[in-house]
């Protein structure tokens, strides 16, 4: 089988090629695709070099999938050429997420909605994917009413550009006597043109209500992602979700505050047996041990981890998650590789 990775030379791309090697297809031709930029370098996979390709190139060989993470406007370009091939593609970029021909999979909640006719399948957001994983079970048992969820999101969400910020920031630091408040500008003037931030703010010992663009209502495009990717996926239109994305100076991975409204009443044990039957899902919470799920824990895991698990005791049918999840494994790169597990299984 012959399998394109577009976006190989990204931070998404570098942990889709390690899933692909760690999930058996490490004897299948990879096609490594990136930018012009990219062009000829040798990228490491399963202890051979692949050489770096143009996405043309590889839609010339014609693979039988590809799978993308390049960013929505080469998924827009490219996407439907692969398709036009006959190769089935899965996209984690935001570009076809919401089309309604388009099916948006977390494969434990809804690999039912792809149909053999499916020529674009659609990863969804990290943040998303995490989410809606720990609380699908709740759903199907008490039918979440509204959701309100605030996430501290991982930098390496924002791809390479921002981990360079966040090391830059931090080496500028240890190596100069200047205050964190004056970080930026200090940088700013000694670094000039050199200084490239991937945010509009310092992120280092900072954190800002930002991820994305900011819509006319006030909500950034990564929250209203939270909104549209949940009723999709759970098959809900009606679910009220009202989202506050946190950029924060960590890189193990996504954690999410989720406060759950539901139809129907619930008991704290069946909800916690419903989340931990989840299959991808584990629950970790025994506050008397400290035991609750940080971004270092999860770091390079496959798993959504689960805990704080606690009755909102402001209203009924109400409940209190805390969600953390590896944003490039689960939340990306493990999520379309389990896409492509089912599809080849169906073959
Ligand atoms: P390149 O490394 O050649 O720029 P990240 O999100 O970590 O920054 O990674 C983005 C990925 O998408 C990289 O592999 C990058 O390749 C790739 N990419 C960006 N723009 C294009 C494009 N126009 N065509 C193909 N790949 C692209």
């Amino acid at each position: 089988m012959k399998i394109a990775v577009v976006g190989a030379t990204g931070l998404v791309g570098g942990v889709m090629l390690q899933v692909l090697e760690e999930r058996g297809f490490a004897n299948h031709e990879i096609l490594a695709a990136a930018s012009p930029r990219s062009v000829g370098k040798q990228i490491d996979f399963a202890g051979r070099k692949l050489t770096v390709m143009s996405v043309e190139d590889a839609i010339a060989q014609k693979p039988q999938y590809a799978i993308f993470s390049a960013g929505a406007g080469t998924s827009r370009q490219y996407a439907p050429q692969f398709a036009a091939t006959g190769c089935t593609v899965v996209d984690n970029s935001s570009c076809w997420r919401m089309h309604d021909d388009v099916p948006l999979v977390v494969p434990e909640i809804n690999m039912s909605a792809v149909r053999p006719e499916h020529r674009i399948i659609a990863n969804p957001n990290c943040s998303t994917i995490q989410m809606v994983l720990a609380i699908s079970r709740l759903h199907w048992q008490y039918r979440i009413r509204r959701i309100v969820v605030a996430t501290y999101q991982s930098i390496t969400g924002t791809g390479i550009k921002a981990v360079r910020q966040l090391e830059a920031e931090e080496a500028y630091a240890s190596s100069h006597q200047v205050a964190s408040a004056q970080l930026r500008q200090s940088m700013e003037q000694s670094m000039g043109e050199a200084y490239q931030p991937a945010y509009p703010n310092q992120i280092y010992r900072n954190l800002f209500p930002h991820g994305g663009d900011f819509l006319p209502d006030g909500y950034t495009t990564e929250e209203q992602k939270l909104v549209d990717e949940t009723r999709k996926i759970l098959a809900d239109p009606t679910i009220g979700v009202s989202a506050t994305v946190v950029r924060v100076p960590v890189v193990g991975g996504h954690s999410e505050a989720v406060n759950l409204e539901f139809y129907n009443e619930y008991e704290l044990a069946e909800a916690r047996q419903l989340i931990a039957d989840t299959p991808g899902v584990i629950v970790y919470d025994d506050p008397g041990r400290n035991h609750y799920p940080t971004p270092i824990m999860a770091h390079h895991r496959d798993e959504v981890f689960v805990g704080r698990i606690r009755r909102d005791n402001t209203q009924p049918c109400s409940l209190n998650l805390w969600v953390v999840a590896d944003n490039l494994r689960k939340g990306a790169a493990t999520n379309a590789i389990q896409i492509l597990e089912q599809l080849t299984m169906k073959q």
